[in-house]
């Protein structure tokens, strides 16, 4: 079976170098001509661990190729799997689907064979109908159901552990009509029935709803902790065992229960965007998923007044530096879409503070920024340490290993100790144990009672 990839992004990568893996043989796609050109030699465009070695073992056994010919590309295919962004939309916040729609246009021009069109880009619900009326109106010589149909697949995969969770998800989600269509997606997902993965075999807009009501939940769990570590300060009371307290209740759950800076990445805030704005739309408010996107938008901002409080109770904070580490929305990922930092950075800025930047991925004049404006003005650091000699507070602000085991001694040895006050570092992780931090100002989240 032949496997088409329109999209060789974070999720068309790691699907199509996975594929191939699996003994597929794959075509990964891409409209951008240089990322296809350093493919085409090895060089992988993003961060993502253990990808790069994937790609290369599929291109020495000849399973997985690179091209920016779409056309070729898709005639040969059994399946193309459409994997192009979906970002939100400028003014309304919906998906902007125009890479999608695009996409498609290109793919029907060239469709030949029956071939199974499937929408693995998280779309909102009446996308991939749209795809499939999109291919008949383009091509009237094409009939659904004998020389193509549709289905909606979408990817759970998280950046940083994507090929692991490509190999061994949870489940597989499938929507489609189409009984043929079902059986090429389930010999496709074969190799994962030896692990026992559910594959979830629904219809198309169930399917594509799934992937919405997943990240809106996850999103949901992430912003009930974070009122509760808010709550716990001021009750005196401390969101990590209230986490454990809640989580091992099996119906609850542990994971997704860290408080925190309030959750970025390129999926959760724009996803909940869209599901909201899906069901405003449909009459059907989805009220929970309204105030999680404006609670989480708060507390970025609140977060930058936690921390710029914290310098304040030395005196004033024009002129202070502070020194931020990480910037990515996680660990184990270059990607800076929507990331806390991006909010907060500014706020501190914009209040008179200098800030220095170390982040494992980014550098001064790293390619990754782009025109990150949000980084304009920052001075940036080669390691922690660097970052926090002679600072006036420290930020963990995304949780990379390296700053889990930094050396406090190195630590209040670097930061600048005002008279009458301790080294201070804010922890908007809580990566560290308060009582751990004796001769550091160790403000954290949700630990009312230290
Ligand atoms: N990143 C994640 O962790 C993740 C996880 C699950 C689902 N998703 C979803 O998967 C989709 C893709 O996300 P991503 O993070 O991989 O995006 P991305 O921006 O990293 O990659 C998209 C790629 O598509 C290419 N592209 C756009 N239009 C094209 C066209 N007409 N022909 C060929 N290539 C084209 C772009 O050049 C880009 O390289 C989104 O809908 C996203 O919500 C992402």
């Amino acid at each position: 079976m032949r496997i088409t990839i329109i999209g060789s992004g974070y999720v068309g990568l790691v699907t199509g170098a996975c594929f191939a893996e699996f003994g597929f043989k794959v075509t990964s796609v891409d409209s951008d001509k240089n990322k296809i050109q350093s493919l085409k030699k090895g060089q992988i465009p993003i961060y993502e661990p253990g990808l790069e070695s994937l790609v290369r073992h599929g291109q020495t056994t000849g399973r997985l190729s690179f091209t920016a010919d779409l056309k070729t590309s898709v005639i040969e295919a059994d399946v193309v799997m459409i994997a192009v962004g979906t970002p939100a939309r400028r003014g309304d916040g919906f998906a902007d689907l125009s890479y999608v729609f695009k996409a498609t246009e290109e793919i029907a021009e060239s469709l030949s064979g029956y071939t199974v069109v499937v929408t693995k880009s998280t779309v909102p619900v009446g996308t991939c109908r749209k795809v499939a009326e999109i291919i008949e109106q383009k091509r009237p010589d094409l009939k659904r159901g004998t020389h193509f149909d549709v289905a909606s697949n979408p990817e759970f995969l998280r950046e940083g552990s994507a090929i692991s969770d490509f190999m061994r998800p949870d489940r597989v989600v499938v929507g489609t009509d189409s009984n043929a269509a079902k059986e090429v997606l389930a010999k496709l997902y074969r190799p994962l029935y030896l692990i026992e993965t559910p594959i979830v075999f629904t219809s198309i807009e169930t399917s594509e709803l799934i992937k919405y009501a997943s990240n809106g939940f996850l999103a949901m769990k992430i912003a009930f902790i974070n009122q509760m570590a808010d709550l716990c300060e001021k009750a005196g009371a401390d969101v990590q065992d209230l986490a454990r307290g809640i989580g091992l209740d099996g119906r609850i759950g542990r994971k997704f229960l860290n408080a925190g800076p309030g959750y970025g990445g390129s999926c959760f805030p724009k996803d909940t965007l869209a599901l909201s704005k899906t069901a405003h739309d449909l009459g059907v408010p989805v009220t929970l998923i309204d105030a999680v996107v404006s609670s989480n938008d708060a507390r970025k901002k609140a977060m930058a007044v936690k921390v710029l409080d914290a310098l304040k109770k030395r005196g004033s904070v024009s002129g202070k530096t502070i020194a931020v580490l990480g910037i990515t929305f996680k660990p184990n990922t270059d990607d800076l879409r929507d990331a806390p930092s991006l909010v907060i950075v500014p706020e501190l800025l914009a209040a008179g503070v200098k800030v220095r930047v170390y982040d494992p991925l980014y550098y001064k004049g790293s390619e990754r920024l782009g025109h990150a404006e949000e980084f304009q003005g920052v001075e940036w650091a080669k390691d922690a340490y660097e970052a926090m000699a002679g600072a006036d507070a420290a930020v963990i602000l995304t949780e990379w290993n390296e700053f889990r085991a930094l050396d406090l001694d190195q630590v209040k040895g670097a930061l600048k100790a005002e008279s009458g006050f301790k080294p201070l570092l804010v922890d908007l992780r809580n990566i560290y144990k308060p009582t751990e931090m004796e001769g550091i100002d160790y403000v954290s989240i949700g630990r009312g009672r230290v």
